[in-house]
């Protein structure tokens, strides 16, 4: 009999941790070929423009996947004085901490005090007023709702504190626009098959993209939740886009 394809919805976050634990084995294989690369460019542009210029004792990568941004940042900052004293991991999907512990011992990161936490983003398991940078990379459009999100981050963030967001966006140039949309629609889940055998999931993140809110509302979001000074940056078109507030 034929299963019938898995629903996911980010109304329902059991379904969008399915689909995560689904693809967590093959998740960095098919972000390099669904990327073109390109992935590493905007983490680390996250990485130099947040992270970098706040230099946390005290660092949370929210939706921490596999751990690309907070192994980014720890591999640079490896034996110096800039070196955060605890890092904190937070993923809802066991599988993807799963790979990021495995990920740290081979990037011979597992020196640094990390602690993964398996937790909902909407409700993060810290005390008040205890990290001091916060990243969320390719999180937000998955998660129900993002204003509780920024809010509850504000509150774990100490004063003075960065909330960097990256995320995947829809480019605003026309043509640049139609050549996106085309790629997401008909390209991507296919190569999303081929690498990780779930189109579904593919299709899933596809469509989240198109849906999701233009960068402009999600820095109103971030005002909403409280925090100031913020700024974005877009980036390779606006494929991308980097949101960072201040508490
Ligand atoms: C597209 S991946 C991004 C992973 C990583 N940040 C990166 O740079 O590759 C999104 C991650 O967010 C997690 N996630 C989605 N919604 C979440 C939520 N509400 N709470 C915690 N984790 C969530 C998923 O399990 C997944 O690992």
């Amino acid at each position: 009999m034929k299963n019938s394809p898995p629903n996911y919805d980010k109304n329902h976050p059991k379904s969008i941790c399915r689909l995560f634990s689904s693809i967590a084995t093959n998740y960095d294989r098919a972000n390099s070929v669904l990327s073109w690369q390109m992935h590493r460019r905007w983490n680390s542009y996250l990485v130099d423009s947040v992270v970098e210029a706040s230099r946390p004792q005290v660092m949370l990568d929210l939706c921490c996947g596999t751990g690309d941004i907070a192994f980014n940042y720890l591999s640079r900052v490896q034996g110096s004085k800039n070196a955060p004293a605890k890092v904190y991991m937070l993923d809802f999907c066991q599988e993807m901490l799963d790979c990021a512990k495995a990920k740290s011992t081979s990037l011979q990161l597992a020196a640094f005090d990390l602690e993964y936490m398996r937790a909902d983003a909407h409700v993060i398991p810290l005390p008040d007023q205890s990290v001091d940078c916060v990243t969320m990379a390719y999180g937000i459009r998955n998660v129900r709702d993002p204003l509780q999100c920024a809010k509850e981050v504000r509150r774990v963030l100490r004063p003075g504190g960065s909330f960097g967001i990256l995320e995947l966006t829809r480019p605003v140039n026309p043509l640049l626009r139609l050549g996106h949309q085309l790629y997401l629609k008909t390209l991507l889940p296919v190569l999303g098959r081929l690498v990780t055998s779930n189109q579904d999931a593919y299709q899933y993140l596809c469509q989240s993209i198109h849906t999701f809110i233009p960068p402009a509302e999600l820095e109103g979001i971030l005002q909403a939740g409280g925090f100031c000074q913020t700024w974005r940056k877009s980036l390779t078109g606006g494929i991308a886009t980097v949101l960072c507030g201040r508490k």
